[in-house]
């Protein structure tokens, strides 16, 4: 067997170094011992927006970003989204199997039953105007969590990260129905009892129980937006966490990261930009634009996905399903051609550009009667599950230490203070 390891020769001195090989990577701190003399700080990586670091070893979701193949705890997103339901899916990525009915009738039980949140919570919202970003509502929710349950910061303690876990989760959706009722003005509802997660929510958003295929609707795009590996907002969550702050915080912040046009923004930013092209014709001239450098074409191209990515897949089937129900939304037209005309188009074809989950996911949502502000929230509600799942992994890996990332500095040398006055 030929040796697992890489032998670099530093041109510099002309030594050479032999760097072992785990899982097809190296170690960036086995470069440090490539030094030019003993003074020197030795080798580092440079690697900005994280092209190429793995940041942690992981059990919980698997990407093959050329073959779009996403698998959670290895099982494929597609038999997850046709078989099972969102709370059997967070439980999977949360616990690594898929629970047993018992498992999950006690997991479901314990989750419903921290659905409502802490008394006066009602108060928190109302300094806010009512046209407040929900997701800037939720991240308030989340960092008001942090303050409501003390307890949460004991994080080394696997008891107490349990329960903070289950509040997480049931408490996400709470907040998320919440901010919408709280823009229009409208009284809080409470949980029903019998209902499951997706149809719990919906009921909370609308104060009656929605058509049970809407109800499916739901629970499958909160399974395909559940984890997504160490992606911008999963990696914000375990670097907050690493400093062993309390998992509200950590979650408070890793929401903002989702917040952004490029990450969990881009399905609110699809639909204003299927709603500025407005009709079919438009198309040629919106994609000149885009090739010219003069904006995005929102919801294509992924940081991993070099193919179609499998969620916009399931997503565009079950929209479908939606419409049958409701109507088509006539911006699927839209969204139809311009899909079709960027996959045939030399700009995208080169660059591997190909729709991801924010494509579709606004047209069903539209269509299930959200504003376009509740998307991002609608993405961050099962992203819970995947983002403390990350957090737990995080709090019981021995590698891991605070997250601290080094630079390059290529600032000015020392120098010497001059007071205001001899400032030129
Ligand atoms: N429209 C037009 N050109 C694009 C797009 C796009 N959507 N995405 C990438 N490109 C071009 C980019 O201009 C660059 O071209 P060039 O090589 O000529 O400079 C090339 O493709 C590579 O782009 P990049 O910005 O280096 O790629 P990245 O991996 O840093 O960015 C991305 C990934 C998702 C941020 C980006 O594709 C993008 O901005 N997409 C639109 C926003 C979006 O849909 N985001 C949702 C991502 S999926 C869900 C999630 O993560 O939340």
């Amino acid at each position: 067997m030929p040796a697992e390891t890489i032998t670099i020769t530093d041109n510099r001195t002309g030594k050479t170094y032999e760097v072992p090989i785990q899982d097809e990577t190296i170690r960036a701190t086995d470069l440090r011992k490539i030094k030019v003399d003993a003074e020197d700080f030795g080798l580092m990586t440079y690697d900005p927006a994280y092209m190429n670091t793995a940041s942690c070893k992981s059990t919980i979701t698997f990407i093959d970003g050329d073959k779009g193949i996403l698998n959670y705890r290895g099982y494929p997103i597609e038999q997850l989204a046709e078989h099972g339901s969102y709370l059997e899916t967070a439980y999977l990525l949360w616990k690594g199997q898929l629970p047993t009915a018992e498992e999950l009738a006690a997991f479901t039980a314990e989750v419903n039953a921290n659905l409502p949140l802490p008394e006066n919570f009602a108060r928190i919202y109302d300094g806010f105007g009512r046209d407040a970003h929900p997701m800037s509502l939720l991240m308030t929710g989340f960092a008001a969590m942090a303050a409501a349950y003390p307890d949460a910061k004991h994080v080394l303690d696997k008891e107490c990260r349990t329960t903070q876990i289950y509040r997480g989760l049931a408490q996400a959706m709470t907040l998320g129905a919440w901010g919408y009722r709280f823009r229009k003005g409208l009284p809080m509802v409470a949980p029903k009892a019998g209902l499951s997660f997706a149809g719990n929510f919906l009921y909370m958003l609308f104060g009656e129980e929605a058509d049970p295929r809407l109800v499916h609707a739901m629970d499958i795009l909160f399974i395909l937006h559940a984890d997504h590996e160490q992606n911008c907002s999963t990696s914000t969550m375990r670097l907050v966490g690493s400093s062993q702050a309390d998992p509200f915080s950590s979650l408070a912040a890793a929401s903002a990261a989702l917040y952004g046009p490029l990450h969990g923004g881009a399905n609110e930013a699809v639909l204003k930009m299927l709603r500025h092209i407005g009709s079919v014709e438009n198309i040629p001239e919106f994609i000149e634009k885009v090739k010219a450098g003069e904006g995005r074409l929102m919801g294509f191209g992924h940081r991993v996905y070099k193919n179609y990515d499998p969620r916009a897949r399931i997503i565009k089937a079950a929209a479908e399903n939606v419409f049958a129900v409701t109507g088509k939304n006539p911006l699927l037209d839209v969204a139809s051609e311009l899909e079709k005309i960027a996959l045939h188009d030399e700009y995208f074809i080169k660059r591997k550009l190909y729709p991801n989950v924010d494509f579709y996911s606004g047209l069903i949502y539209e269509a299930l009667g959200f504003p376009a502000e509740m998307f991002t929230v609608l993405f961050a509600i099962p992203r819970v599950s995947g983002w403390l799942s990350q957090w737990e992994e995080l709090m019981c890996d021995d590698d891991q230490k605070i997250g601290r990332p080094r630079q390059i500095y290529l600032g000015s040398p020392k120098r010497d203070y001059t007071p205001v006055a001899d400032r030129g």
